[in-house]
């Protein structure tokens, strides 16, 4: 009987601060490694330099900890998967010439694979029987898009940020109110026993589905001015009730966008990725919506990490969509 061998993807990620490894057999993640960069900590946001330099010394251990715990051996790997972008380019190009190398010595295709496509595919990792179509909420540190998938090759973007991104609105209010970087978790958990609608905040207006935080960001800047004028501890006696109220802000404003790609698209089936899925309060919106077909990834496949990517080539390995060393990363979207 011929033996019918494994698929097994190595997959790396490397576009932003976390170096990820991940091997997908069969279609199934057996292992997700990623490791962060305190060293942006200091910085209170990320300095591409030192990114780049901390994936160089990060991407073997990472791999060799993601093959080891998934059983697999080097010689045995069917596809080598990267994040070709959009990124930072210092860092893309650590991920990009290593999958390069490895797939050029153990001469086996490489996979070339878009962030935001690997983001909106994360939750196939947990849900191998979902359908198409479907709308994503993308919201992370670096991205705020509602995007329309309609098969494994085709995701449209439907609107996006134009300034910040709904990681950056929680991390930079969080940071006028003297909260520690990354401030978007620390917010959230203040905010849990905070009156949300104890200061009212108002959101940019811009386009149909498109966002923006820079209004919000001054309103929040000028209010803690003022008010700190007459009460210098104002920030202080009111944290929670401030907190409460920036997230809510923000989370009526995310779900009022994704509520109106929902009516003008006529697709109710819904997943939400990306860092900022974590929040408690987004969490809840969208679980409120009893009419929708909600998907929200495990918090491994929400934030920047490998096994999105393993499944996104996945779909690409299926089709034979395979790169050459000829592949360069691309620091912007290329749609
Ligand atoms: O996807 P992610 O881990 O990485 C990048 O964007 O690189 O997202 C990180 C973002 C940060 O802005 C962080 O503050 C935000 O997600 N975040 C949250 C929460 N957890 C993480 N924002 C609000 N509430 C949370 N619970
Ligand atoms: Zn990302």
């Amino acid at each position: 009987m011929p033996q019918i061998k494994d698929t097994n993807i190595l997959a790396i990620e490397s576009s932003c601060d976390d170096t990820g490894a991940s091997v997908m057999v069969n279609g199934k993640i057996v292992s997700n490694v990623v490791a962060g960069q305190d060293v942006h900590e200091a910085y209170g946001g990320v300095v591409p330099e030192l990114a780049s330099r901390a994936h160089q010394s990060q991407i073997v251990p990472v791999v060799d900890k993601a093959l080891k715990d998934a059983g697999v051996a080097k010689r045995d790997l069917s596809a080598i998967a990267f994040t070709q972008g959009p990124g930072l380019m210092g860092s893309l190009m650590v991920g990009a010439s290593f999958a390069k190398s490895l797939s050029y010595g153990l001469d086996i295709p490489l996979i070339a694979v878009n962030h935001l496509d690997a983001h909106v595919m994360a939750p196939f990792i947990e849900h191998k029987d979902m359908k198409f179509p479907f709308l994503s909420l993308l919201v992370s540190g670096g991205h705020t898009q509602i995007l329309k998938t309609v098969d494994p090759q085709t995701t449209e973007v439907l609107g996006e940020s134009k300034d910040d991104a709904a990681g950056e609105a929680f991390d930079k209010t969080a940071k006028m109110l003297g909260l520690p970087y990354p401030g978007g978790p620390v917010l959230d958990k203040l905010a849990q026993t905070g009156n949300p609608n104890a200061f009212k905040f108002p959101d940019s207006r811009v386009g149909a589905l498109d966002f923006s935080f820079s209004g919000l960001k001054t309103a929040v800047l000028y209010f803690i001015r003022d008010r700190v004028k007459e009460e210098p501890d104002f920030v202080e006696q009111h944290l929670n009730e401030i907190c409460a109220s920036i997230q809510h802000t923000i989370v009526s404003y995310l779900m009022r966008k994704l509520t109106a790609a929902v009516n003008e698209t006529g697709i109710n089936r819904v997943a939400i990725t990306g860092g900022v899925s974590a929040n408690s309060g987004l969490r809840k919106a969208v679980a409120a919506k009893n009419d929708w077909e909600v998907y929200i990834p495990s918090l491994e496949y929400c934030t920047d990490n490998a096994a999105m990517i393993a499944q996104a080539a996945y779909f690409k390995f299926e089709a034979k969509d395979f790169a050459d060393l000829s592949a360069v990363p691309y620091a912007r979207a290329m749609r």
